[in-house]
This record gives C-alpha cells, sequence and structure tokens, in this order.
C-alpha cells in the first residue's frame, strides 16, 4: 500500500496545470482553463481544467477526477502504476514495502520485455525443423500464408510440452510471479509448479503502437475447443483498449479502416492489401476501442462474419461508432463465412468489389428490417414500418431524418407523410420523457448533494444508486464477489460511472483474486478514513436489506449499463434545466429546515 501521506506528496508536487498541459492545449477562462478534450472526439473545447480544486471535467463526456484520475486515463494505466509515473514525473521515491501480500504489481516494462522474449522463443519454435513442421504447414497450406505474411506479423508456435517456455523464460531470469502475472504461465493448484500457458498452439502476437508485444493469441491447429487462448487482462494489457494489426494499420488509415471479427481475417486481409484492417481481440467492440477509431480514422467499415452472431455484434458496432461521429459502412460477403473465406474463394478484386458496394449503416438496417418481414401481410408491413421509424428517430439531425424517410416510405411503400408525422410523434414523446428523468434526477440529487466523498455521485444519481447497490451485494454476499472478480457476472470496472464506485470495484475484485483473499482488514487499507466510512455505509444500508437475491444483482448491472449508456450518448450529463431545478429545490429544502 501507498501511505495517505505519499499520495497527497504527489498530488502536491504535480501541478494539475502543467501535467495536463503538457497533453492538452489549454486556454486560461477566468480561473480555470479550456481545451480539447482528450477522451473523445470534438472540435470545440469543452474540457475544463480547475486549479482551484485541482481537479478537471468535460462537460462533452462527462470525464472527469484529479491529476491521477487524469494519468490513469491519458496513460492507460491503474491507480498505483498512475502514482507511480506521478511519483516518477516529481521525482518522489515511493517506499516499497514487501511486507505486503496484497499485491505486487510488476512494472509494465517488465512485461514488455518478457513478452518480447516470449515471442521471439514462440517464433523460434514455428521456425524449427522439429518443433514447427506442424504448425509451419498448417499456416502454408490449410491458411495459405506466405512466408512474408508469416514474419510481418510475427507469428509463433508454442510446442506440445508443459514446461518448455516456462525454463526457457526462467532462464532468462523472470520469477514465477512474473510469469504467472504476465500470463505466459499458469501455476498448478496441487504442486504450485508453474507450466507453459499455451500449448501446441499457433501464437499471434499482440503488438501496440509503440511496439510493445502486449498480449498473445494462441489458436488451435484442429477443430478442439478452445479454439483460441487469449492472454487475460495483465498490468499491462486491456482488451478492450486495444486492436488487433492497429500497429501497422495506423498508417493506412486516414480514410477508412476495416473493423474485422478475427485475427485470421486481419491477416488475410493485409495479405491481400488492406493494411487498414483490425480486429478487436475476442470481444465486441467497446466504446474505449470506438474512441480508438474515432482517433485515427473519418469511416469504418465493419467486415464481421456472415453468420447471425456476427450480424448482431455488426449492430453494437454501428451503434458505438456513430456515438463518437465516425462514418460507418457494412460490408456484405455472400458465399463466405467471414472476409478470410470470402477472398480465398473469389479473390481480391471481388473484395474490392463488395467494399465499394459496402452499405451505410442506415440502408444496411433497412435491408434488414425489411427482409425480416413479408411486406405483402398488412401486419408486418406496421411492424417493419415501426421498426424503421424507430430507426430515423434515433437520427441527430433534421435533414438526416428527412431523406430517411423518404427512402424507408419507398422502400416500404407507405406515404412518406404518414412516416414523417410518426416520427415526429416519437421524437416529442421522447423529449418529454428526457425532461421527466431529468426532473426526478434533480430531486434525487439534492439527497446527494452532501456526498462530499464521492463528489460525483451527484453528477450521476441513477448510475451512482446502481454502483451502491452492487457494491453493496459484493461487500455483503461473497459470491457476488466471486462473480464479479471473475468476469462471469457480466460487469467490469469499464461499467462504472463514478470514479470512486471504480475504485472501490477494482479493489474487491483485487483482492477477491488476491492469493490471500478478501478481508475487510484489507479492504480499509486501500482506502482513506472517509472513503472508508462511505464504503461501511453502503455496506450497512445492503445488511439492512437483507435477502440476498440475484434478480437485484442482475438487475443493478443491466441499470448501471444502461445509465453509462445514456451519459455517454447524451454526451451531457449536467443541463442547466437539471442545474437550475437543483438550485430550486435546494433552496425549497432550506427553508423548510
Ligand atoms: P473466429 O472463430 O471467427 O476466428 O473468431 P477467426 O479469427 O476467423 O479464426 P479462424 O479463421 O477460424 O482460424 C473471431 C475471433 O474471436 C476470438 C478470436 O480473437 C478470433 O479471432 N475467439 C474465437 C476467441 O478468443 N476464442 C475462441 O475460442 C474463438
Ligand atoms: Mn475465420
Amino acid at each position: 500500500m501507498i501511505s495517505r501521506e505519499i499520495i497527497d506528496e504527489i498530488v502536491f508536487r504535480n501541478d494539475i496545470e502543467q501535467v495536463i498541459g503538457s497533453y492538452v492545449t489549454l486556454k486560461r477562462a477566468g480561473s480555470n482553463l479550456n481545451g480539447l478534450c482528450p477522451f473523445h472526439n470534438e472540435k470545440t473545447p469543452s474540457f475544463t481544467v480547475f486549479p482551484g480544486t485541482k481537479s478537471f471535467y468535460c462537460f462533452g463526456c462527462g470525464s472527469g477526477g484529479d491529476v491521477i484520475t487524469f494519468i490513469m486515463r491519458a496513460e492507460n494505466l491503474d491507480y498505483k502504476e498512475a502514482l507511480e509515473f506521478l511519483a516518477a514525473r516529481a521525482g518522489i521515491t515511493i517506499p516499497d514495502d514487501n511486507d505486503s501480500p496484497v499485491e505486487k504489481t510488476i512494472p509494465r516494462k517488465r512485461i514488455y520485455e518478457m513478452n518480447m522474449d516470449a515471442a521471439k522463443f514462440f517464433r523460434s519454435c514455428l521456425f524449427d525443423e522439429g518443433y514447427g513442421r506442424e504448425a509451419m504447414a498448417y499456416l502454408h497450406n490449410e491458411r495459405k500464408l506466405s512466408m512474408a505474411t508469416i514474419k510481418h506479423f510475427g507469428l509463433g508456435y508454442s510446442p506440445n510440452n508443459a514446461w518448455l517456455l516456462t525454463n526457457h523464460m526462467k532462464k532468462l531470469g523472470y520469477t514465477d510471479d512474473e510469469l504467472v502475472t504476465g500470463f505466459l504461465c499458469g501455476r498448478s493448484q496441487k504442486s504450485g509448479r508453474l507450466y507453459d500457458y499455451f500449448r501446441n498452439r499457433v501464437i499471434f502476437p499482440i503488438i501496440d503502437t509503440s511496439g510493445n508485444v502486449v498480449a498473445f493469441g494462441g489458436r488451435v491447429m484442429d477443430d478442439s475447443k478452445p479454439k483460441y487462448l487469449n492472454t487475460s487482462d495483465t498490468p499491462a494489457f486491456k482488451k478492450s483498449r486495444h486492436l488487433f494489426a492497429l500497429n501497422y494499420a495506423k498508417k493506412h488509415c486516414e480514410e477508412q479502416m476495416m473493423l474485422c471479427e478475427g485475427y485470421m481475417d486481419v491477416i488475410a486481409m493485409h495479405a491481400a492489401g488492406f493494411e487498414n484492417a483490425v480486429a478487436t481481440l475476442g470481444t465486441a467492440i467497446t466504446s474505449e476501442q470506438a474512441r480508438i477509431f474515432a482517433k485515427y480514422t473519418k469511416k469504418v467499415i465493419i467486415c464481421y462474419d456472415a453468420d447471425n452472431a456476427g450480424q448482431t455484434a455488426a449492430k453494437k458496432a454501428m451503434r458505438l461508432l456513430d456515438e463518437v461521429g465516425v462514418e460507418v459502412r457494412v460490408l456484405k460477403i455472400p458465399g463466405a463465412k467471414d472476409p478470410d473465406e470470402y477472398i480465398k474463394k473469389y479473390g481480391v478484386e471481388s473484395f474490392k468489389k463488395a467494399i465499394g458496394e459496402s452499405k451505410t449503416g442506415f440502408d444496411y438496417q433497412l435491408d434488414r428490417i425489411i427482409s425480416s418481414y413479408n411486406l405483402e401481410i398488412a401486419e408486418d408491413k406496421i411492424k417493419a414500418s415501426e421498426e424503421a421509424t424507430a430507426l430515423i428517430v434515433a437520427a441527430y439531425s433534421q435533414v438526416q431524418r428527412d431523406i430517411y424517410v423518404r427512402k424507408a416510405a419507398e422502400k416500404l411503400g407507405v406515404s412518406a407523410e404518414a412516416m414523417k408525422a410518426d416520427v415526429d410523434r416519437q421524437r416529442k414523446k421522447l423529449a418529454r420523457e428526457f425532461r421527466q428523468k431529468e426532473l426526478s434526477d434533480a430531486k434525487m440529487s439534492v439527497k446527494n448533494l452532501g456526498n462530499r466523498t464521492n463528489t460525483e455521485a451527484a453528477k450521476h444519481i441513477r448510475a451512482n444508486a446502481n454502483e451502491e447497490q452492487l457494491l453493496g451485494l459484493m461487500l455483503v454476499f461473497d459470491e457476488y464477489r466471486r462473480d464479479a472478480a471473475n468476469g462471469s457476472a457480466g460487469i467490469s470496472v469499464d461499467d462504472f460511472v463514478t470514479e470512486f464506485g471504480r475504485r472501490v470495484f477494482v479493489t474487491l475484485c483485487e483482492l477477491e483474486n488476491s492469493e490471500s483473499g478478501f478481508s475487510q482488514a484489507v479492504l480499509n487499507q486501500h482506502f482513506i478514513d472517509k472513503e472508508f466510512d462511505l464504503i461501511k455505509k453502503i455496506e450497512m444500508e445492503r445488511r439492512q436489506l437483507g435477502r440476498n437475491d440475484q434478480a437485484v444483482f442482475e438487475a443493478c448491472i443491466n441499470g448501471l449499463k444502461q445509465e453509462k449508456r445514456r451519459i455517454e450518448q447524451s454526451g451531457e450529463d449536467i443541463s442547466a434545466q437539471l442545474q437550475a431545478a437543483r438550485a430550486h429545490l435546494q433552496k425549497k429544502k432550506n427553508k423548510e429546515n
């Protein structure tokens, strides 16, 4: 644990204006400073630094916090790493206390070094006449990869031997802890002995834009399961924040990029000359990844698999990319299950043609609606029109909606006037609902005004309520903590809205996953007094509710995700109206007292 005094000193010695100023061009505006937000794409500055309170806040995307939070986000670090980063910047040495069994963090540099050594090892195995024969034949003959492509992507092979890599890495001086934390080795429950995590797999190194090997994917060469093994999140890697092959694609991405589902699609596309292709790492696209796209390009062509799963995923990708202002197209590849297969079957020219014919997000969705109904039947036609209306309602600009209405009405064979009337009515209804929600938010936020520990609580009332419920359940009931920590509950730190909630969640998960496990005493060490008081309060309130209910847990997770989406979508959370309402209610409350 880093002591409170040291943390205070780190914050004190890292002037927030200077620190942020080295990332963002700031202009003075009264006692504050303004600039373009580094965390979302914007053209007019809504990012504000408040030197008085040593904090920052973006009125565009709602991100905010102190100098530590800023570095966490800007440098992609966790809390402790950010402290180390800032300590180094200010020339402060953090005393290490080896008596803390809670967690030993391994510097990310060390993990990069270790991964680089492992990548070299995997590559030498692939090129080894003995070990690598079968894997090389698989890549050449079955996947039709040229030697140049294999080398370009640094592909490798992990032999079918449980200790080959482990022994090699130990000889190079890596410790057991380093190898396990870096996800190159597992540790046997029984003997405590290490073993290679990847065995008998073709290895795909994942390289970040600075050239660091941050993780690996490994594919079997037959039909056994799981098809791929991937590095889990490590101190140097969060899969939700990386894109495979971005290290190459970043040089070819100004106009457009291709988003694929898998490693092999990306490799096939690069080999065919489409060097702007990237893929997420075995997960659906996240909002963080959408922001990466926004940073690098104007247009993304979604090249997902033709199956249903791929098409559902495309919808999500469309929404997230649309939210960050990236133009979206969707590729259709008839006659093949994925781009890799398509290129092999029909050739590069045909694939180029398909890209040229890729549809805009709206056309693609409209076509999907139309093809899922039989327009000869009146009821079906009505349902299809309703779905199309909902699609149009979501469009931001009036001009866009006008164009869409005409197009949809024509394709559906209904009157454009009637459809326009429906769209207008729906939009009015949505606006009304939004206002009502804001008002009730304002009422609730008065209750949260006194919350000085979680200062974001008043801004994000609903999210905070869900966070507190969720954390309460994790504090009181072991099974929720376990499910959240091992990922099976489907909640991650990225779903949290307030910085405090995030921190409590991460700490609970880390303790749960640590060797010594979770206990109140260690939890205490991670927070300053007033924070721990708030945690206690959350726990006590949850205890009073009693009943251990899975449905509540799930509802909170869904509620929180929904709020997060809403906040990200509206891009704004304290509207003038909300502030006015809050002031009004506060005045009223003061009078009552
Ligand atoms: P695909 O099954 O489409 O893989 O999964 P692929 O890349 O096209 O591979 P081939 O052509 O079958 O060899 C898409 C992505 O989902 C992740 C991987 O990142 C893969 O590239 N995945 C898939 C896993 O992480 N684990 C799995 O078991 C399967
Ligand atoms: Mn494939």
